[in-house]
């Protein structure tokens, strides 16, 4: 696996970048989306999707809580730590993220926010329009440090990271009536990927060429979801495994389209649902014991800091073979075996 990565890479090994730093593969990462991604700008807005602190950050650098949603490394902090970066792109409400930092990439990502805005709005974050807006914004200032010659080839050669969907059905359509009653959960879906669809147009309008897209995880084995819906199944729960695989479907077929419109566009559908179900059915394969429950407190409702804190009871001492961190997201380990799913499938962003 080691190997077979390193020689992917060498093949993709097309454009070194040399920024203040390192050498890395692209120039920049510039990341969108929900908790999956987000590395702390929940920390500045009122909001209860929080993960600024502990135990959430204890294993990582200096066992300090960014407002990450995990024990340690996001799988998007080892895939960029994997394309040469020794420091990680700010999250972009941090006073961290100016000067030469900006260079290296910014972080819109906002805890509990979806492609519908609504979702965003009943959980106070940052709507996926609003991270958009500080997206151009963002633009402005980087011309200012880089100079506008080179800020648009870091633009344009950045490697653009989007990851939502999931707050979207977990934390509004399955649990809102006025939206579960008026639409399917394919029409929903459909609805979805239609702002998908917009927000790759105008990334694209932006400069963006080589973007990277998330699929749904299995939604339904998150246990959260087992917790809350599953009460009449003892595995996954199918029928929002089921409405995953659907979105799945069509934001592939979306991307496919986008790809044949947009010149120059390079986008790739990562498939985070068949590694972490793999993962979930068979976990001694991969070394770990509990997939079912999460490390931190009971496991199976803390989603926010408010139920995973520092006096969660039955708190796991070692979250290593743990698939799940807390009841919805995925522990470090599980983002390693996630991130290398990652870099194979994006070859073709980086070369
Ligand atoms: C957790 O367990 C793994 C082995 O399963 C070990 O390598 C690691 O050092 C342990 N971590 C802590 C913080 O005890």
């Amino acid at each position: 696996m080691g190997v077979v990565l390193v020689y992917a890479l060498c093949f993709a090994l097309f454009c070194i970048c040399v920024n203040s730093q390192s050498v890395t593969l692209v120039p920049a990462i510039i990341t969108f989306g929900d908790s999956v991604v987000d590395v702390g700008n929940n920390d500045y807005i009122p909001t209860i999707f929080k993960a600024d602190y502990p135990p959430y950050g204890r294993d990582f650098k200096n066992k300090q809580p960014t407002g990450r949603f995990c024990n340690g490394k996001l799988a998007t902090d080892i895939t960029a730590e994997t394309l040469g970066f020794t420091s990680f792109a700010p999250p972009y409400l941090s006073p961290q993220a100016s000067g030469k930092n900006l260079l290296l990439g910014a972080n819109f990502a906002s805890a509990g926010a979806g492609y519908d805005d609504h979702t965003s709005l009943l959980s106070h974050v940052i709507p996926l329009s609003q991270q958009l807006k500080y997206y151009k914004e963002y633009q402005v200032n980087l011309a200012k440090v880089a100079g506008s010659k080179q800020a648009a080839s870091i633009i344009k050669d950045a490697l653009y990271l989007v990851a939502a969907g999931s707050s979207d059905f977990v934390q509004n359509y399955y649990i809102n009536p006025f939206l579960n009653k008026a639409y399917t959960p394919d029409q929903y879906s459909s609805y979805l990927v239609g702002i998908f669809n917009s927000f790759i147009k105008d990334l694209h309008g932006l400069g963006a060429r080589r973007i990277g897209v998330t699929s749904l995880p299995p939604l339904g084995c998150l246990p959260a979801t087992r917790t809350l819906f599953g009460f009449h199944e003892s595995g996954c729960v199918s029928r929002i495994n089921t409405d995953a695989q659907q979105f799945n479907k069509k934001i592939n077929s979306a991307a496919t389209q986008l790809q044949k419109q947009l010149p120059g566009l390079k986008i790739v559908i990562f498939d985070v649902f068949q590694p972490l179900y793999d993962l979930i059915a068979n976990p001694k394969k991969s070394g770990f014991t509990e997939a079912t429950k999460g490390c931190c407190g009971t496991g199976t409702v803390e989603t926010t800091s408010l139920l995973c804190n520092s006096k969660s009871f039955g708190t796991c001492s070692n979250a290593t073979q743990y698939v799940f961190w807390d009841s919805v997201h995925p522990s470090e380990a599980a983002n390693q075996v996630l991130a290398d799913s990652l870099i194979i499938q994006g070859i073709a962003l980086i070369s």
